[in-house]
């Protein structure tokens, strides 16, 4: 008697499965081509793993729908892969609704800054926080995230700037990957701004000699999984020596780089992230045509966040030279009390009109790309035979629907099905 399968979606108008032949990552030319097959099926094993896809006529020859606990019939819908966002900052307390009404007068970002607001006034309330509160509204923004079709999203610690509450940070995020379906990456983020009172040197010093270290001893004991460091690198946060400084110390213990980068003005963050071979750099919004160059050649993704660039009213990140260039761009919502955004589907609408992706590059950059810019497009991304079973299925006959409609993304998502199981 054959083993029995966790779910067959048939009869889909489309089936996005964006690459097929392992691909790591698309550029280009791989991105405006998508890999669709027009009235397809999904199969996913027990194990949660996609056992096929391909035609329906076909998956319906070799596989007898009793094989299977739960059956979808797709008639009229599409299905695509499980979107992943790769770059969000979801754990703190309190909110910034005040700082948005400063913004609309005319404030930039680093006058609030300056002033002892924005990370700074999300730090205060975030170090006084219990984990259990930190924890509560991080499961509810997750849930958020997983309605409008996330299924792997990074998360950032960051708002703590010290080791007990960056540490608190990470167990929370810890604690949501073992109690939620979403998959998480998760980021050490101690760089994220210098402390009140303290210099860039002592705050590098305490990242490297006390922070760090501690954070190795957790995660040599098991008691803690970190995958990414990251550094924001910018003028008068951290300067290019002291973001070289802790990537390479977060890459000394085996984490991956993944940092903020040319956001507000050229740093040549870019250069320095191709040098010490980060796997991905965010915003960019200032990169120069030296630091697309070496992002190319060092296979370092461009994590594009379309919010940012929108809400702060800043220049955009030239997307269409970094594919021109050859870069692996990516799309990540950067939620956080600045941009209030859980919405890959509203990201990916912003990269079209603001930032000129066309939808299928929107679409390869926020599943196939993204992923790869966590170091996870070998088991998610696309919809092969062998990856992960994370998908979302939409109510309408073309995929595109999720990127052209403005909003009500929630009544599009018909389900979201992580490793096969429906949440
Ligand atoms: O990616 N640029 C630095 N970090 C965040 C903002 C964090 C905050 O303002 O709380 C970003 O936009
Ligand atoms: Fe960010």
């Amino acid at each position: 008697m054959p083993t029995k399968c966790r779910l067959l979606v048939k009869n889909a108008s489309q089936v996005v499965v964006i690459c097929n032949n392992g691909e790591k990552y698309l550029t280009k030319n791989a991105m405006q081509n998508l890999c669709v097959v027009e009235n397809g099926s999904v199969v996913i094993g027990c194990d949660g793993v996609i056992k096929a896809v391909g035609p329906a006529d076909a998956i319906q020859a070799q596989y007898s729908e009793d094989l299977f606990e739960k059956v979808i019939d797709a008639t009229g819908m599409c299905v695509i892969p499980g979107l992943v966002d790769a770059h969000t900052h979801p754990v703190w307390a309190g909110d910034r609704v005040h700082e948005f009404a400063m913004k609309l007068a005319g404030a930039t970002y680093m006058d609030v800054h300056r002033a002892g607001g924005g990370i700074h006034f999300t730090v205060e309330r975030t170090r006084a926080a219990a984990a259990s509160d930190l924890l509560a509204s991080l499961t509810a923004k997750l849930g958020r995230m997983l309605r409008t079709g996330t299924t792997l999203v990074e998360c950032k610690s960051g708002y703590g700037l010290e080791l007990d509450t960056e540490v608190r940070m990470l167990e929370v995020i810890e604690a949501a990957r073992y109690s939620l379906p979403i998959n998480i990456s998760s980021t050490y983020c101690g760089a994220h701004a210098v402390p009140r009172g303290k210099t860039v040197a002592e705050a590098t010093q305490d990242i490297l000699q006390v922070q760090l270290p501690a954070l190795r001893r957790r995660m040599s004991s098991g008691e803690l999984r970190v995958d990414n460091i990251d550094v924001f690198c910018e003028r008068g946060v951290f300067d290019l020596d002291a973001t070289r400084a802790i990537l390479q110390a977060g890459k000394d213990m085996g984490l991956q780089i993944n940092f903020h980068g040319d956001e507000l003005h050229p740093m040549n963050s870019a250069q320095l992230g191709a040098e010490l071979g980060a796997l991905a750099i965010s915003h960019l919004e200032e990169v120069t045509a030296e630091g697309i160059a070496a992002m190319a050649t060092a296979k370092t993704a461009a994590v594009l966040l379309p919010t940012t660039a929108y809400i702060l009213r800043l220049p955009q990140p030239r997307a269409r030279d970094m594919l021109e260039a050859g870069v692996i761009v990516a799309l990540g919502s950067d939620f956080n009390p600045n941009a209030y955004c859980c919405s890959m589907p509203l990201v990916m609408h912003l990269a079209c009109v603001n930032m000129r992706l066309s939808m299928p590059e929107a679409l390869a950059a926020a599943t196939i790309n993204a992923a790869y810019a966590l170091g996870r497009s070998h088991t998610h991304g696309s919809l092969e035979v062998g990856k992960h079973g994370d998908l979302v299925l939409l109510n309408c006959r073309r995929w595109e629907h999720l990127i052209y409609q403005l909003g009500g993304h929630q009544e599009l998502i018909r389900c979201v099905a992580i490793k096969g199981n429906v949440v």
